[in-house]
């Protein structure tokens, strides 16, 4: 029987407050690999001065720092996440950064706690797939979002474009069944294919919608630091890794780097990413 969505919910929650610790750990080379993701987001959400921004499930606050600099000191942004140890791991750079209009609150996207056109824009990266009940959290953001205002998303493209995700699946796989998913289960590649998530703004009322599989790469010096970096933030790879016994992770770890190490382009290890950017207007 499939979990209902408030066992998803408090799954999510748990996973993500687990590996709280790493995402605070890698914080400073995460962001300086995925910044370029922040600013599309911003840009497409049309982000500017004195705007009221809301961020969906912000985690260590990405991107609802750099939208909180984008709107300066006239504009406010809310991030909101289930998780509270990811979202004191944001406060934390939010103080450091001197961001005092920045504010994070728990809560679930699904049921968003503020007043209908209340928002000027809407960001998310990399959480929309994790929700039990997507349709109804896209309703929920069209219901926040002021007349004319955007909302930008991005969640994973689909696995054979992400090596940098589906290394460690794969071997995973060769020491034990992974049964395959099911395509309506939340997950990282819930909303891989194109128009899965394109294909629920327009039903919530959103218009000019639009849809870019956005290609990257996310470089390490050495295949070691991918396997550990990831091992330490990617919390539904966590849960696959811990079924295996100490010998399979340490065999799966061992190949884990060397096909990682398969993509050395001169002085880095590039692993390929795919990220779907989606993003639609609520109509004036
Ligand atoms: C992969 S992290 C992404 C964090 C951040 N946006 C980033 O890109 O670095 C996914 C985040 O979504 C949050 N999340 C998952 N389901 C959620 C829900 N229903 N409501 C709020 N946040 C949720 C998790 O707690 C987690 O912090």
């Amino acid at each position: 029987m499939s979990p209902s969505p408030e066992q998803v919910i408090e799954s999510q929650r748990q996973d993500w407050n687990r590996v709280a610790g790493g995402w605070e750990k890698w914080d400073r080379f995460f962001d300086e690999q995925m910044a370029f993701l922040n600013h599309r987001l911003v840009a497409d959400a049309r982000v500017r001065s004195g705007m009221r921004v809301l961020d969906l499930g912000s985690g260590t606050g990405y991107p609802a720092l750099l939208a909180t600099q984008t709107v300066g000191t006239n504009g406010q942004v809310i991030g909101i996440d289930l998780a509270l140890q990811m979202l004191d791991a944001a406060r934390r750079k939010a103080t450091s950064l001197k961001l005092s209009n920045l504010t994070f609150q728990t809560g679930d996207v699904t049921s968003l706690p503020f007043e209908q056109a209340s928002f000027d824009a809407v960001t998310t990266r990399f959480c929309l797939m994790f929700l039990p009940e997507i349709q109804k959290a896209v309703t929920e953001i069209a219901r926040v979002l002021k007349p004319n205002a955007w909302l930008a998303s991005a969640v994973w493209s689909a696995p054979d474009k992400n090596p940098y995700l589906k290394i460690p699946i794969d071997i995973i796989k060769q020491f034990i069944e992974i049964p395959p998913p099911d395509p309506t289960a939340p997950g990282i590649f819930r909303l891989a294919k194109p128009g899965d998530l394109a294909g629920m703004l327009q039903p919530a009322g959103l218009v000019d919608i639009s849809e870019q599989e956005f290609l990257g790469d996310v470089q390490f010096s050495v295949a070691e630091e991918y396997f550990s970096s990831l091992m330490d933030i990617a919390a539904p790879i966590q849960n696959l890794w811990t079924k295996l016994s100490p010998t399979q992770q340490t065999e799966a770890r061992e190949r884990i780097i060397q096909t990682a190490g398969q993509y050395r382009k001169g002085a880095v290890i590039a692993l390929p990413i795919a990220v779907r950017m989606v993003a639609g207007r609520k109509p004036g």
